[in-house]
């Protein structure tokens, strides 16, 4: 396995990652990142048989396990019972909860809100240039699953700023201040859904909560169930919401459709890496890997593998080809996907139709985090609002 050196911090590498993964897999089907330390897959063929290999997992083999940090309990304890890091029965009764009561009914029956908060938010415009993650891009998916789960709008900011607090344990370099914040969003987090549960409880409704609720799990498994769903159910959406407007204004392109929403989705998707514990010995990709071992699955370079799709790093929302695996595959595939299209959807459609003249007042730059690719800025002005 070749030896690739990239630091995940290099600003160079975070505006634009696909150059060296163009390297990584012109190195092969699987590379050892040096400064990860890890082994990762590169191209499409071998990320989606990883991410779909029984004989790995999310959670670490209990023999591997770190040894408990009181600086960062309470997160870990809330992490240790999300669906997202567990494998198994545990992940499967939680997995199977939420797709009970998350139905194509109970999201299509979002659509109409999805669209009214669009367009409530298009009326707020400023008639000078502005930032359109702030303005659209990143209310729009919080408040859904805000709604989603029964939430008020009201709460909406508090729930920005614990999830973006708690998110921020997946940086390369955690200091002890982020631990700090990341500690109290956890417990300010939890003592809300807390009170919230309670509420439902006492007057269930129709609501994801309230069929969690009545899923009767453990309440650790509950609070975790909802953080996740609001931390996973809102960053993703807002980044690639953003990537998406920033790409097609950039070629002068105005899609909203599926095919277009998938193709952003290929090209320059929100979530890069991804990773697996080998749970026993086993090759891949005619590589020997021992239990204990790491496998990251590079989302991002598989999406742009030039063996599966011509001129992988154009934007052309009419080609065919696979899936790509924006939303991840197997066990863990993205149970959001289908809200997460829906929202992209309207939120362009509305955006297109609303501002025609809407164009980019500077190039975009993208957040200084490898493990989020999404913008930090997305300035535009709408010359037809003048
Ligand atoms: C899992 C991507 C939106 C909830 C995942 C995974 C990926 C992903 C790659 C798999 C991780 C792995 O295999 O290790 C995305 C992207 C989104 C998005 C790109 C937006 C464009 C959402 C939304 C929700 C959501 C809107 C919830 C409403 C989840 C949950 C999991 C997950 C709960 C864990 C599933 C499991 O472990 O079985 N997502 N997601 N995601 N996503 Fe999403």
């Amino acid at each position: 396995m070749q030896i690739i050196s990239q630091s995940p911090t290099d600003p160079a590498f975070v505006q634009d990652p696909y150059a060296t993964y163009a390297r990584m897999r012109a190195a092969g089907p699987l590379v050892r990142w040096a400064d990860y330390d890890m082994a990762c897959a590169t191209d499409h063929a071998t990320v989606s048989a990883v991410l779909r290999d029984r004989r790995m997992g999310r959670q670490v083999p209990a023999e591997l396990a770190p040894a408990p940090d009181p600086a960062r309990a309470g997160f870990d304890a809330v992490e240790a019972h999300s669906m997202l890091e567990l494998d198994g029965a545990h992940h499967a009764r939680l997995r199977g909860a939420v797709l009970r009561s998350f139905t194509s009914r109970s999201i299509a029956a979002l659509a109409p809100g999805i669209r009214a908060l669009c367009h409530a938010r298009i009326d707020a415009f400023p008639a000078e240039d502005f930032d359109l993650l702030d303005a659209y891009a990143r209310p729009v998916p919080v408040i859904t699953i805000a709604r989603l789960l029964g939430v008020p709008d009201a709460a909406a900011d508090d729930l920005l700023r614990w999830s973006n607090a708690m998110v921020a344990m997946y940086q390369a370099r955690l200091t002890p201040a982020i631990m700090a914040e990341a500690e109290a969003a956890t417990a300010a987090f939890c003592a809300f859904l807390r009170a919230h549960l309670a509420m439902k409880r006492q007057a269930p409704v129709d609501d994801l909560i309230s069929t969690l609720i009545a899923a009767e799990m453990p309440e650790v498994d509950l609070l975790s169930t909802c953080i996740l769903l609001l931390n996973a159910g809102h960053e993703a959406t807002v980044h690639t919401l953003g990537n998406g407007v920033a790409l097609m204004l950039a070629a002068g392109v105005r899609r909203s459709d599926p095919a277009a929403v998938e193709e952003v989705m290929r090209l320059d998707p929100p979530l890069h890496m991804f990773t697996r514990w080998v749970l026993e010995d086993c090759e891949v990709a005619g590589e020997t890997f021992r239990r204990g071992d790491r496998i990251a699955c590079l989302l991002g370079s598989a999406n742009r593998d030039e063996t599966v799709w011509d001129r992988a790093d154009i934007f052309d929302p009419d080609r065919t080809g696979p899936a790509h695996v924006a939303f991840g595959g197997g066990a863990h595939f993205c149970v959001g996907a289908p809200l997460a299209r829906m929202e992209l959807q309207i939120a362009l459609e509305v955006l297109w139709e609303r501002c025609p003249g809407l164009m980019l007042a500077e190039p975009p730059v993208y957040a200084d985090v490898y493990h989020f690719h999404g913008l930090e800025r997305l300035r535009v002005q709408d010359a037809s609002r003048g």
